[in-house]
């Protein structure tokens, strides 16, 4: 993670400006759906059950605990809170396993150029994640110095639609909500950041997005400059290049 590489300006002037950028990881920044996947199928598998990828959309943006739950019930399965915590432990160690092979090139299309085009424009990149292993995953990516904070499920007790994980990465950014976009591929990501009072864009499907300020196909399909141009026209707020004096 790198220090800020701007000092945010929080002068009257640009109270409406967009100053920060806040990303989830899965689904945004990389596919780490399909290691869950297969780390939470060979689970099921070993309890006694089958778990396919259509069970596994039932869990993208849900915490671990809350995963094994959901697996859990789609097995039917009735464990003791003891047997649950080290079976969340045993998938973890599997999907670590997994995501160790991870490299560079898995960001996704257009990812690593977005978060760069953003950052010299001087706006503040965050990560606001649900896992715990938010910065391992950046690490194996090599993009960790692309963020200045990083937010994750170490950092936060509320799962999203809660804000609570963006609302903290706009207060380490030293931003004021309304000068955020948030990143989502996930409903319940998107009503967080309503909930948090940011500008959302959703990435992926606009059927399920819908909320969304507006949907881009992926990071790929999104330049800061359209970004702005979004904001400024959508929000109502101006984006004022941010003073790196100020
Ligand atoms: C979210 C994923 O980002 O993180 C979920 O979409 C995952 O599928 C959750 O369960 C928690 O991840 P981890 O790495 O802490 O088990
Ligand atoms: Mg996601």
């Amino acid at each position: 993670m790198n220090a800020p590489h701007l000092s945010i300006s929080r002068g009257r002037a640009d109270t409406k400006a967009l100053k920060a950028c806040l990303f989830d990881l899965d689904g945004v920044i990389v596919d780490t759906a399909k290691y869950h996947y297969i780390a939470w199928r060979e689970i099921a598998n070993e309890l006694g059950f089958a778990f396919t990828e259509e069970d596994n959309e039932k869990l993208k943006g849900v915490s671990r605990v809350r995963s094994l739950e959901i697996l859990l019930g789609i097995g039917g399965v009735l464990l003791d809170d003891g047997q649950k915590a080290l079976l969340a432990q045993k998938k973890n160690s599997l999907y670590l396993r997994h995501v160790s092979q991870m490299r560079p090139d898995e960001v996704l299309p257009g990812a690593r150029e977005f978060l760069t085009d953003c950052r010299n424009r001087n706006l503040g990149i965050g990560l606001g994640s649900a896992s715990k292993n938010a910065r391992t995953i950046l690490d194996l990516l090599r993009i960790s110095p692309l963020f200045d904070v990083i937010v994750d499920g170490n950092k936060v007790t509320r799962a999203k639609p809660d804000p609570e994980v963006f609302l903290t990465g706009a207060r380490e950014l030293g931003v004021l909500p309304q000068n955020c976009a948030v990143f989502e591929d996930a409903e319940a990501g998107i009503e967080a950041a309503i909930a948090a009072n940011m500008f959302s864009v959703g990435v992926g499907d606009p059927a399920v997005l819908g909320n969304a300020d507006f949907v881009v196909s992926g990071l790929q399909a999104l330049s800061a400059e359209t970004l702005i141009a979004k904001f400024e026209r959508q929000s109502g707020r101006k984006y004022t290049f941010p003073d790196t004096n100020a």
